[in-house]
């Protein structure tokens, strides 16, 4: 049977049902795509980290359809939630409260903190709704591999392991949400993402703090992060890891990608130039963007089209260190950094 489903009332309809029941589906968000089921279901919870080839210590992001699904899920909830949910949601937010009773240790790896996001894509919020279900949902790629932005991304492992895959055509994102910690003293940005640390920052009046792994990258680039404070290195740098996006390796292809600043003639690779794509060259260039926005959202498809060609070495152009860079700049990063 064809498991890629166009999505029609009657396939959301059967989905939510089966994900009501305890199965794992894959949805589009207008991140990226992810692999969900219900909070209620540990044995659904179990599947998704078996499937992703996931260490059960990397927390998951529980997503929702509607606002008061917020009480059930966190306790202590700051007014701030109230002003960023308004600003941000439905959208690529996730925000990190401490956790209720009603979210298991499985999904937030014994932690006592649960992240949350309403996605900005009506199929999630559809399937919700239809059964108010709360769905966790990592990306829907195996462990540290580059998140699927279009149903044919979804790799066949986690394709097998679902019951469908509700085709939503390609995210209008690209990269995966922010994810901010509201559970601490000084909100702090876990992951970067195409909601900034400034706007972030203006909703809430004050100046959020970003976490020590993503410092060292936009060190490494000579880039600062807009409206950020220079915190987050209380521990020098090797501060407990609170989040996986903070491996430094991650969203990476199979193949060596490397970091250029102007692809080699033939060459494969990625870059910020729509003259690269001349007919002219051999090899394969590929425009990904030359706005920060654009470049996120092609950014994995082309990472993942030239990782399918069995090369040797993916070239990526450095796109610009101006401001708006920085999230994509992040995954760059990852994506380049080598196995240990
Ligand atoms: O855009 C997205 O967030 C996508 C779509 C599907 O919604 N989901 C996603 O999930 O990227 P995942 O599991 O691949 O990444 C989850 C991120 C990790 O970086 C993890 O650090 C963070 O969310 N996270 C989840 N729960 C957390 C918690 N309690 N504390 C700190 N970080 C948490
Ligand atoms: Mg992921």
């Amino acid at each position: 049977m064809n498991k890629i489903l166009e999505p029609t009332i009657a396939s959301l309809s059967q989905v939510a049902k089966e994900l009501a029941r305890g199965g794992i589906a894959v949805l589009p968000t207008e991140t990226v795509y992810g692999l969900a089921a219900s909070i209620e279901h540990p044995s659904a919870i179990e599947a998704i980290f078996r499937a992703k080839g996931r260490p059960n210590d990397n927390p998951l992001i529980v997503h929702i359809h509607s606002i008061e699904q917020l009480g059930k899920l966190a306790v202590d909830i700051p007014t701030a939630v109230k002003q960023l949910a308004h600003a941000f949601w439905p959208g690529p937010l996730s925000i990190v409260l401490k956790k209720s009773d009603q979210v298991s240790a499985a999904i937030t790896a014994g932690g006592d903190t649960v992240a949350i996001r309403m996605p900005d894509h009506p199929v999630p919020l559809a399937v919700m709704a239809q059964e108010n279900l709360c769905l966790a949902m990592p990306s829907a790629n195996l462990f540290m591999g580059i998140s699927p932005t279009s149903a044919g991304m979804v790799g066949a492992e986690i394709v097998s392991a679902s019951y469908a895959v509700i085709d939503g055509g390609p995210c209008s994102v690209g990269i995966e949400s922010t994810v901010l910690d509201l559970s601490g003293e000084v909100p702090t940005i876990l992951r970067l993402g195409v909601i900034s640390a400034e706007e972030i920052s203006a909703v809430l009046g004050e100046s959020v703090k970003v976490a020590a792994t993503i410092e060292r990258v936009t060190e490494e680039v000579g880039m600062e992060v807009a409206g950020s404070e220079a915190g987050g290195t209380e521990a020098g740098g090797t501060e407990v890891l609170r989040s996986p996006g903070q491996y430094k390796r991650h969203y990476a292809p199979r193949t060596k990608a490397i970091l250029v600043n102007k692809i080699s003639q033939n060459g494969y690779g990625l870059s910020c130039l729509r003259s690269v794509e001349s007919p002219l060259s051999a090899g394969r260039q590929i425009f990904v963007g030359d706005t920060p926005r654009e470049y996120a959202k092609n950014l994995y498809a082309a990472l993942a089209e030239l990782d399918a060609l069995g090369i040797e070495v993916i070239e990526i152009e450095k796109p610009p260190t101006s401001e708006g860079w920085q999230a994509v700049w992040d995954r760059l990063t990852k994506a380049t950094t080598p196995y240990r």
